[in-house]
């Protein structure tokens, strides 16, 4: 199959559009709806199969996801409604939407789109995606093969968890000049490199597309890039992931 639908879920917007996997780029129009608040799961669930219904889509979909997803089941609820701990994403999607839904990680995704059409294409060694969002995610690839459900927006980070600090959401809401920001991003990124000691890291989520406001903020002894794919990493990326998983 050559095109898919993917979606992406976020803590702000569900943004869904059809994939061409041969060359990563959406060839639909990108539809985005605000995630429903609370986002539980029978709302959010709804939400999809309105992307799904607006672009008139049958097959099988891909499901980039805010929570660690382990055996298809979710564990983790940060930036989404606690409801959803315990839930069966896979089999909640499929049956409400009537299709067959591949659903991972949404930071897991970005990483699939970055190792296999942006800029960690034909990188060895370990290459880790990192989405500032409304929190933080991050999709580590050893020569390509994902480890899935590393976290490091939850790493204890000063006196909480890092994405308290060091995402977009947070430079937002204490309205922080990139100079701040850019500081306070390198002081997470030294400290992520000390565990992972990542060959390369590629700044990924909305913020990407500011790259040049902070990067110049950031370790030189680091390999970071702005990620190809800016904004639409993680639809591209859960359709590539689904898609491995027809083959
Ligand atoms: C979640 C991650 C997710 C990231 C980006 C974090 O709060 O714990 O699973 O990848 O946000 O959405």
């Amino acid at each position: 199959m050559n095109q898919i639908l993917a979606i992406d879920v976020g803590g702000t917007g569900i943004k869904g559009g059809i994939v061409d996997l041969s060359t990563g780029t959406l060839v639909s129009d990108r539809i985005k709806y605000l995630t429903p608040s609370p986002a539980l799961p029978i709302s959010v669930a709804e939400t999809i199969n309105k992307v799904i219904a607006d672009l008139d889509w049958k097959d099988d979909i891909g499901m980039g996801f805010p929570s660690i997803i382990s055996d298809n089941i979710c564990l983790s609820a940060n930036n989404i409604d606690k409801s959803w701990i315990g839930t069966d994403i896979k089999n909640l999607i499929s049956e409400h939407c009537n299709l067959n839904a591949h659903i991972l990680n949404d930071a897991d995704a970005a990483g699939f789109a970055e190792v296999k059409y942006g800029s960690g294409k034909d990188v060895n060694g370990k290459v880790m995606t990192i989405t500032l969002g409304t929190g933080i995610g991050s999709g580590l690839f050893i020569n390509g093969t994902l480890v899935p459900n590393i976290e490091i927006g939850n790493l204890r980070f000063r006196d909480s968890i890092a994405e308290h600090y060091a995402s977009n959401a947070a430079r937002k809401r204490e309205d922080m000049s990139w100079e701040t920001y850019g500081g306070i991003l390198n002081e997470f990124l030294v400290y992520v490199h000390r565990i992972f000691s990542a060959d390369l890291y590629i700044i990924s989520g909305g913020i990407s597309k500011k790259f040049e406001k902070f990067s110049g903020f950031l370790d030189s002894a680091l390999n970071v890039k702005q990620a190809l794919l800016k904004n639409n990493a993680g639809i591209v990326g859960a359709a590539s992931y689904a898609s491995q998983q027809l083959k």
